[in-house]
């Protein structure tokens, strides 16, 4: 089965066909107005959520689709207890496809282990979102036109936000890209992304103080939202959460071609006398997204019936039962019943990573 848990799970062939596909659902609606007919797609969110989730619904919808779900744990069996494992398998016995956002990282890799339906990932803690990465890929194609030989700034909270490690392995396929990063100390990208991602597949970034020494070099600049949910004590968050405020005179130092794109949502870290200005692309993303999950529905439901489509869930030098993750939010200690598991470290150290959320071991 195929399933969509880390941009990673996706070649580049298949991620430009679901690119390829959004841009043809764009110019010809109508044609795919059927394609889901008679299918269901559960969306199981266990944490906030408003782009996400609606853009999922409105694309399953457009496709001419039904949707059946929670958008709050509490009103599900979870409140009970119930574990990620079997809300997985009842969830197989009503619907065609799963969209699942959870707090616990790895989350949607337990799902995916217990399921005969393709799960996509709609974000699991501060660990990954591929699908907010299709959507900005799409927004990087129709706005700026190639992926290749792009630099790109990122601001913010590089350290919780998924959206950014999802995007930073996402562009590690292509050539020339060069990364950007923009943060505090306290926020800056964690190791595993610098080690397992940009060093062995040879991105080139660096770590900057402000965005006004770069911004005259960058095609775009990726702003995120300091993630306050994820914090474990609220002072900490108070000394960060004012950092990098885009506005419009630091975005005169930019060039006219720049592009400005923002998961959403925003907080403060983009003023609003920014947002009528045309470099300023991030609602135009967010019907991107619409149109990305259309085109990433249709293809995992076609791939469903190819056996040669799988999703490597557990790679097989995986050490079973051997180490515990160091990662308070890792599935794997907030769960029962999930099997420790870790993976030879891909950055020549020696070490281990959790297959569900990358961690090391304690
Ligand atoms: C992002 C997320 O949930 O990670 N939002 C989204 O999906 N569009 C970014 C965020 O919450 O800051």
């Amino acid at each position: 089965m195929k399933h969509l848990i880390d941009p990673t799970d996706l070649s580049k062939n298949e991620l430009e066909e679901i690119i390829d596909l959004a841009l043809d659902i764009i110019d010809n609606r109508q044609k795919y107005s059927e394609v889901c007919k008679g299918k269901k797609l559960a969306t199981l969110f266990y944490e906030p959520s408003t782009r996400t989730r609606l853009s999922f619904t409105a694309a399953m919808m457009e496709l001419g689709g039904n949707v059946l779900g929670f958008s709050d744990a509490k009103n599900s069996s979870v409140s009970k207890g119930e574990t990620c494992a079997d809300t997985t398998k009842v969830i197989n016995c009503f619907a065609d496809i799963i969209a699942m956002r959870h707090f616990e990282e790895g989350a949607a890799t337990v799902s995916a282990m217990n399921s005969n339906i393709p799960v996509i990932n709609a974000g699991d803690g501060s660990h990954s979102h591929p699908t907010q990465t299709l959507t900005d890929l799409l927004t990087i194609k129709r706005e700026i036109g190639r992926f290749d030989n792009i630099t790109i700034g990122f601001c913010g909270d590089l350290k919780f936000g998924r959206t950014v490690h999802s995007l930073i392995k996402a562009l590690s396929m292509y050539s020339g890209v060069k990364v950007i990063l923009i943060a505090p100390e306290q926020l800056r990208l964690p190791d595993y992304m610098k080690e397992e991602v940009c060093d062995r597949y040879g991105v080139e970034y660096r770590e900057v103080d402000t965005m006004e020494e770069v911004m005259g070099d960058l095609d775009v600049l990726y702003m995120t939202r300091v993630q306050k949910e994820r914090f474990f004590d609220e002072d900490e968050y108070d000394r960060v959460k004012d950092f990098f405020i885009l506005d419009a005179e630091k975005l005169k130092l930019a060039r006219p071609e720049m592009r400005i794109l923002h998961p959403l949502p925003r907080v403060n870290e983009i003023s609003t006398d920014v947002d009528a200005d045309p470099r300023a692309a991030y609602f135009r993303q967010v019907e991107n997204g619409k149109f990305v999950r259309m085109a990433l529905i249709a293809k995992l439901l076609e791939w469903a019936k190819d056996p040669s489509k799988t999703t490597k869930l557990v790679p097989d030098d995986a050490v079973r039962g051997k180490f515990i993750c160091r990662n308070k939010r890792c599935i794997s200690n907030m769960e029962t019943g999930v099997e420790s598991l870790f993976r030879p470290a891909h950055d020549n150290s020696g070490g281990y990573r959790c297959v569900y959320c990358e961690s090391k071991p304690k």
